[in-house]
């Protein structure tokens, strides 16, 4: 080895000690005839001192050192003087005097600061991904993903789960998203599809009789990408015979608990996790990835609305629609700015407006203020009666602002989402060190799709539905509900599962009842049902959004900062410059012809 310890596993108990580190050149700068160089390596960072009183040849050495230059040196590990401790640095209490230093390999100058936090254009960032994953900040992020699968591992090993990896070049399997294709040479015209997820492959290791699989799993989607969206994302994907709900959210809660007291210990849960229905969730939070680390409930005022003469609370209600909204704790004062500032969240929301309510902070008593005192647009169309309900159902306090929305329910419980998670961010209501890890059940089996005219699963068509619904899927299919349960933490969708179909007829009904025709349920699950046929086992499982766990235990905004080589917007690898186009040669071996040959550059 080029060295003997690493830059930051060195304290004070290596005071005395001659050490050779190798590493880069982090930072650098000159004090009272000395250089003093901040080396990093994958372990930390120490400082190293050039005094040209030790050492004339390391000094000049030091000289010539830049930002990112790879150097090794030999020194001796000292205490730092009393007041020149640094508190920020792990290995602040020492430092080492350099004896001797070569430059190993000369940097150029890095497109931007890998020593300082800025924030940096994120394409830069992704072209020129091997210097941006030096920061530091995206070193320790790379090695929590590996303690965070290690411990993954590990735990369901001792809890009997083996690891089965499958096969990356399959069938389409429905997930809700576009397929990969891969075209196959030797197949000419025929194409693999690459796993959406690996959850029919996961079933049927279950009619294999595994009884207990897991994987740290690649999928593929091809969708429109988000902040918590990569084309190539990876799952904790599980699945175990004879199980029911329980046995699946118990086991997730214990896998939760323990990982975060193992890895961010400083974190903390909210235990036993929460659980809501799928309607209690969209009726509380308006959505069924509620964060419930702070309130702002929303509360549904309909039933008063229904009884006033304002147009648009009428107007709603006549179309069907609901009236709710969320009270923003002393937020009275908010000005025109900021209000329309969120008039325009909701309505990019779908909303047609947002009816804000202020109530003065000067007033004791809310029963008291007369509707002239309230600041509102709404307030002349209201009764005092009327606004006396409405506080009191927000429970709203003197100093308070209440936020409304009036249309569709679809579109009043998003945007009272995209309200209620913006001021919490504005507020800073929600607990940085908080995950709140919640299980949504009871959602409904199906829902109707106006784009496609048909039904669609809310999960997958794999999913099992409760036992007594099953003559509701003649009948009433809206009212079927599954056995699919989700996790969600911080407002995030984590993960999902469910019990699933083990019965042929059953599996074959739901496919069915989404449209398929009995020649595209042979094309495309003919394989899947014959194996339902023997003997598979009543089972059920999860998968979990590794990137999107390790974002949360980093508290990152973005999975691009939890994954090594991520894609950008356009799901373009930046770093490789691909997809890229290929030889003539190479489409004409896989069949293919360019439907628009100009696109190609030759
Ligand atoms: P689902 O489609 O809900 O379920 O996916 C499970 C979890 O995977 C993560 N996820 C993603 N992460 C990053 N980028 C993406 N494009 C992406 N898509 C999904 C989310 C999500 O909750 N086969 C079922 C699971 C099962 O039923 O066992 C499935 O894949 O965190």
């Amino acid at each position: 080895m080029l060295k003997s310890h690493s830059c930051g596993e060195l304290g004070k108990k290596h005071a005395g000690q001659k050490v050779t580190l190798a590493g880069w050149v982090h930072r650098r700068r000159d004090h009272g005839g000395m250089a003093f160089i901040d080396l990093r390596d994958s372990s930390g960072i120490v400082q190293v001192v050039f005094n040209p009183q030790i050492s004339p040849e390391a000094y000049q050495v030091a000289g010539s050192l830049r930002h990112e230059y790879v150097i090794q040196v030999e020194g001796e590990v000292v205490s730092r003087p009393k007041g020149t401790e640094n508190p920020k640095l792990a290995t602040g209490k020492i430092e080492v005097m350099a004896q001797k230093a070569t430059v190993l390999n000369p940097s150029e100058t890095p497109p931007f600061y890998i020593n300082e936090d800025v924030e940096v254009e994120e394409s830069l960032c992704l072209k020129n991904r091997y210097l941006y994953l030096r920061r530091p900040r995206m070193r320790d992020n790379i090695i929590l993903r590996h303690k965070v699968v290690k411990f993954i591992r590990d735990f369901l090993d001792a809890k009997g789960f083996i690891e089965v990896e499958t096969p990356i070049l399959i069938k389409s399997t429905p997930e809700g998203a576009r397929d990969y294709l891969v075209p196959s040479r030797l197949n000419p015209g025929k194409f693999y599809a690459l796993p959406q997820s690996p959850q029919q492959l996961k079933q049927l290791l279950m009619v294999a009789g595994l009884e207990k699989y897991f994987q740290i799993a690649k999928c593929f989607r091809d969708e429109d990408l988000r902040a918590d969206r990569q084309p190539e994302f990876t799952q904790l994907d599980l699945e175990v015979s004879f199980v029911e709900e329980e046995d699946i959210l118990q086991l997730m809660e214990e896998v939760f608990t323990s990982l975060v007291e193992t890895v961010k210990p400083e974190m903390r849960l909210i235990k036993p996790f929460p659980r809501f229905s799928y309607k209690e969730a969209v009726e509380r939070y308006g959505t069924d990835k509620p964060d419930v680390r702070f309130s702002l409930e929303l509360k549904d005022i309909t039933d008063i609305a229904a009884q006033t003469d304002f147009a648009v609370f009428r107007s709603a209600i006549n179309n069907h629609g609901k009236v709710k909204g969320i009270c923003l704790p002393g937020c009275a004062h908010y000005s025109r700015h900021q209000l329309n500032e969120l008039t325009n969240l909701a309505r990019g929301h779908g909303a047609e407006g947002l009816i804000t309510l202020a109530f003065p902070p000067d007033s004791y008593q809310l029963s008291a203020v007369s509707s002239d005192k309230v600041k509102s647009a709404a307030a002349r169309h209201l009764t005092q009666a009327q606004l006396e309900n409405i506080a009191a159902k927000f429970e709203a306090k003197s100093g308070d602002l209440l936020l409304i929305v009036a249309d569709k329910a679809g579109i009043v419980n998003k945007a009272l989402d995209a309200l209620r998670c913006e001021m919490a961010r504005r507020l800073n209501l929600a607990d940085a060190n908080l995950l709140a890890f919640t299980f949504v059940v009871d959602f409904p089996l199906l829902e109707w799709s106006e784009a496609t005219n048909r039904w669609e699963p809310m999960h997958h068509p794999f999913t099992a539905l409760r036992e007594e619904d099953t003559p509701l899927l003649d009948s009433e299919p809206a009212r079927v509900q599954a056995r699919h349960y989700d996790v969600v933490c911080n407002g995030c969708e984590l993960g999902s599962g469910s019990i699933r179909i083990h019965n042929r007829q059953l599996q074959e009904k739901i496919f069915q009842l989404l449209g398929y025709s009995k020649e595209e349920i042979e094309e495309r699950f003919g394989h899947f049902l014959r194996a339902l046929e023997y003997g598979a086992p009543p089972h059920g499982g999860i998968a979990i959004g590794l990137d999107r766990l390790v974002m949360l235990l980093a508290k990152e905004q973005t999975i691009r900062e939890v994954i090594a080589f991520p894609k950008n917007q356009n799901a373009v690898d930046l770093m490789f410059d691909t997809p890229s186009y290929v030889d003539k040669n190479q489409l004409d071996e896989l069949n293919l012809k360019l439907k628009h040959e100009t696109l190609r550059s030759e």
